[in-house]
This record gives C-alpha cells, sequence and structure tokens, in this order.
C-alpha cells in the first residue's frame, strides 16, 4: 500500500459517503496524510464535518471553487495550518440540471459558463492556490476526476462532457507549466458510479447496465477501485507519471462493438 505518512493533503468534492472524493479521503487517511475537507456551501457543511469527523486530526474550511477570494482564503488556511501542501484531489463538478436532461442543441449559455467554470477552469484556480504551498514541500500531486463523456457521447451527459474535455486539456497544459517545479499533474477516469453528481444526469442507470455488458471486466467500478488508484498518483509509486489520464473503468473505454 502506497505510504502518506507525514504528508499533508487537500480534498475537494466530498459531498456525502457515496462520494468518490470520500472514498479517497479514507484511502489516503488510511496511508496516513493528514487532511483538510472543504464545503461549497452551508448546506453540505454538516455533511462534510460528520464524515471529517471520522479522520483523524483533520481540518474542515468552506471553498466554493467558483469563487477566487474563497480559493484564496483556503489557501491561507492550509498555509497557516499544514505549513504547505503535498496533494490535493479536485472532485468538484457541476451543470445546471436542464443541461443534463435536454437536447445538447439546446446548451445555454450560462449553462455552459457555469459547467465550464466549476467543473474544469476550477482545477486552474485550485492549482494557482497550491502552487506556492507545494514549492514549500518541493513539489506535490494533483489528482482531479474526469469521465469518458469527454471523448465519447453519453446520451444525457451534455456539457459536461465539454467540461471534461477541457478538464482534461487543462490536466495537460498545468501538467507542463508545472513539472519542472515537481508538481505532477493528472486525471482519473472513471467508470460510472452513483453519486450525487452521477443521479443529475438524466438516465444515468442505462449507463451503468451498458458497463455491466460491455466492460471487459463485465462490471462497473466502485469508489474503492477509484480510491486506490487516485493514492497510486498521489503517492511517490506514481512519482514519474503526470499529464495522464489513468482510466479506472473495467477496459469499457477499449470496446468497439
Ligand atoms: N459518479 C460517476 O459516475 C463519475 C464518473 C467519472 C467521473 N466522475 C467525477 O467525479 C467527481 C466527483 O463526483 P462524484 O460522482 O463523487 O459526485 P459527488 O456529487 O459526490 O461530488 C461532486 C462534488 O462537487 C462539489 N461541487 C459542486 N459545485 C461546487 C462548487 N461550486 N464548489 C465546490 N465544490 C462543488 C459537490 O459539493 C460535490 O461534493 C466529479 O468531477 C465527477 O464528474 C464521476
Amino acid at each position: 500500500m502506497p505510504d502518506l505518512s507525514g504528508k499533508h493533503g487537500l480534498i475537494v468534492g466530498v459531498a456525502n459517503k457515496r462520494s468518490i472524493s470520500w472514498a479517497i479521503a479514507q484511502a489516503a487517511a488510511a496511508a496516513g496524510a493528514r487532511l483538510a475537507l472543504t464545503y461549497p456551501s452551508e448546506r453540505l457543511e454538516e455533511n462534510v464535518r460528520e464524515l471529517a469527523a471520522k479522520l483523524e486530526n483533520p481540518l474542515v474550511a468552506p471553498c466554493d471553487v467558483a469563487s477566487d477570494e474563497q480559493i484564496t482564503e483556503l489557501g491561507a488556511t492550509l498555509d497557516r495550518e499544514f505549513g504547505g501542501l503535498d496533494f490535493f484531489v479536485h472532485g468538484a463538478a457541476f451543470a445546471p440540471a436542464a443541461e443534463l436532461s435536454s437536447p445538447f442543441v439546446q446548451t445555454s449559455r450560462e449553462g455552459f459558463r457555469i459547467a465550464l467554470d466549476v467543473s474544469a477552469y476550477s482545477l486552474i484556480a485550485l492549482a494557482r492556490g497550491a502552487l506556492p504551498l507545494m514549492e514549500k514541500k518541493g513539489g506535490g500531486s494533483i489528482v482531479t476526476l474526469t469521465y469518458l463523456g469527454s471523448q465519447r457521447v453519453f446520451q444525457n451527459y451534455n456539457v459536461m462532457g465539454v467540461a471534461k474535455a477541457a478538464l482534461e486539456s487543462t490536466v495537460r497544459y498545468l501538467a507542463a507549466d508545472l513539472g519542472p517545479k515537481n508538481i505532477r499533474v493528472n486525471a482519473i477516469s472513471a467508470g460510472p458510479i452513483k453519486t450525487l453528481a452521477a443521479s443529475g444526469v438524466s438516465g444515468f442507470s442505462s449507463i451503468l447496465q451498458v458497463y455491466r455488458d460491455r466492460a471487459p471486466l463485465r462490471r462497473t467500478v466502485d469508489t474503492s477501485e477509484v480510491a486506490d488508484a487516485a493514492l497510486f498518483l498521489l503517492s511517490d509509486a506514481g512519482r514519474a507519471v503526470t499529464a495522464e489520464v489513468l482510466m479506472v473503468d473495467g477496459g469499457y473505454h477499449a470496446t468497439g462493438m
């Protein structure tokens, strides 16, 4: 098992116990890391605090990733409490509900803006905030979460597919920019999992069944499997891997007919 003892990490994107980010937080904590968890709004604060209480000595802070002020404040809090940062997990994504159930051609300008801002631009803003903290540690590892809908069409995934394409490209540009500072940037492309975000995609259950029928492993994946892959990328085990999109989807991405 990868060792993260003595490391400090930030996990953005825990909403409830089904969140992929929560599975990653649990795995990273079990590997010895001390963690900060964030909540985007007061509505989710209690959920996040309840889950964080299961970790040892957690830090809990607000962070709406669409707010530059909150990202700056989060950076100051992490600097004060952790004195630097070794890794962060970006598991935030959002698109207005109407965009995930209407024909793609009906995508609104505002829906597009929000989806790309929260789901893709936020990785750049958070990486910029993390940069001085990671420099203090001599480098770091950043992992975000994406989906195959960036490359292929899945019904109703719509503007979120466009946002994931932007996110994956952002991973490569950030990796090139931050690599000389020994900061690695990677994405995990997870197979479909029933979470809060996934339930916003109309007809999501039928996507799950396609994976059970056709993925080489003939099953879907669970959050602990995504977390194990994340641990590889966050730890020294992945020290030569950057600018990568690691598929954790039972092999579905390779299927044709
Ligand atoms: N569930 C899947 O099938 C699947 C597959 C591949 C990739 N992903 C990606 O994994 C990531 C995590 O999603 P999940 O499936 O665990 O669902 P989730 O709903 O548990 O997590 C999404 C998170 O985004 C957060 N978020 C939304 N708007 C935010 C904002 N403005 N500021 C800060 N946080 C905000 C939510 O609070 C939530 O914690 C997302 O990027 C999602 O696209 C999910």
